[in-house]
């Protein structure tokens, strides 16, 4: 079976250290190699996407490579035929899967028959490149640190997992600031807590989860597949509000980071979003760089 990636998990953190490496050398030019010379990657979204479909896709070309774009009208994920049986037949076209879906274990189901590797963009699970290119953003914007303290505020969701993956990996103070009954995936939160060098602190005060964070991070309080339960998620969450009162409770160095796409005015003000703190941006341009790594990484 291939390497793929599927959460943050799969890889070591020797292995994430590698990948920012080839990261590194790809964003800066010193390396150039097209390592999708002449070969085709799948591009399966069955959710929306701005980011993550144009940076694979011009990613990808970057790599010499050709992106198909796929949608759920064409292939009915598991309803046409089942998951197994789609991986089958696109390992017999092209050299890698990148998919977009709701549930993680077609993800993974995919990973299991498919001969090439698949790259998860997002599931209701977990989102992996998007909090490795976090990291990657955090390295560059501060160098390296022995444990930075990473506050995420607002809904307990994939993003939030991704981040407790990497915490079980990488050594880092992550404190969760969430409602009640919104906390994150307990299995994956089990294993973060049984990393000794990763502290996780899970709390409902927003003023506890921000205190002297060096990265302040927060997302959508309704996800894809949830926009019907925004309305009640607001209700619960507007104490999360990532707003200039509370920001000014974080480090004053502290970086404001957001996956995007915000609801601005619910999660996070203008303000905050567009202020000198924030690196939503650079943020954004760094899926690019870390997918042409994790591409590269996963062809070797
Ligand atoms: N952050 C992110 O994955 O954005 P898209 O949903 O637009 O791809
Ligand atoms: N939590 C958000 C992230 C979007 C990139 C969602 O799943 O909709």
């Amino acid at each position: 079976m291939p390497r793929s990636l599927c959460q943050i998990t799969d890889f070591s953190a020797a292995e994430i250290k590698e990948i920012f490496e080839i990261t590194k050398r790809m964003k800066s030019g010193q390396d150039s190699s097209k390592p999708l010379e002449g070969k085709s990657v799948a591009c399966i979204f069955t959710k929306a996407s701005l980011r993550t479909r144009v940076s694979f896709e011009v990613g990808i070309s970057q790599l010499g490579g050709n992106a198909v774009y796929i949608t759920d009208a064409e292939i009915k994920l598991g309803q046409r035929e089942s998951v197994a049986d789609a991986a089958r037949v696109l390992s017999r076209y092209i050299s890698m899967i990148m998919i977009r879906t709701f549930k993680q274990s077609d993800v993974e189901e995919m990973a299991k028959y498919a001969s090439v590797p698949i790259i998860n963009g997002l599931t209701d699970l977990v989102h992996p490149c998007q909090i490795l290119g976090d990291y990657f953003t955090v390295l560059e914007a501060k160098g390296e640190k022995d444990r930075f303290v990473v506050s995420y505020l607002g809904d307990a969701n994939n993003i939030t997992n991704s981040w407790l993956n990497l915490a079980s990996l990488i050594p880092m103070e992550l404190r969760i600031g969430t409602a009640e009954g919104f906390e994150p995936d307990a299995a994956i939160l089990k294993r973060a807590k049984a990393n000794a060098d990763s502290k996780i602190v899970i709390t409902h005060d927003p003023k506890e989860a921000i205190a002297a964070a060096d990265v302040v991070y927060t997302d959508v309080w309704a996800s894809m597949g949830q926009k019907h339960l925004g309305q009640e998620k607001a209700e619960k969450l507007k104490g999360f509000q990532l707003n200039s009162s509370l920001l000014a409770e974080a480090n004053s160095d502290a970086m404001v980071l957001h996956c995007l796409p915000a609801e601005r005015g619910k999660e996070i003000t203008d303000e905050v979003m567009d202020g000198p703190q924030s690196k939503v941006f650079d943020q954004a341009e760094n899926r690019l760089h870390i997918q042409k790594g994790i591409m590269k990484f996963l062809l070797n």
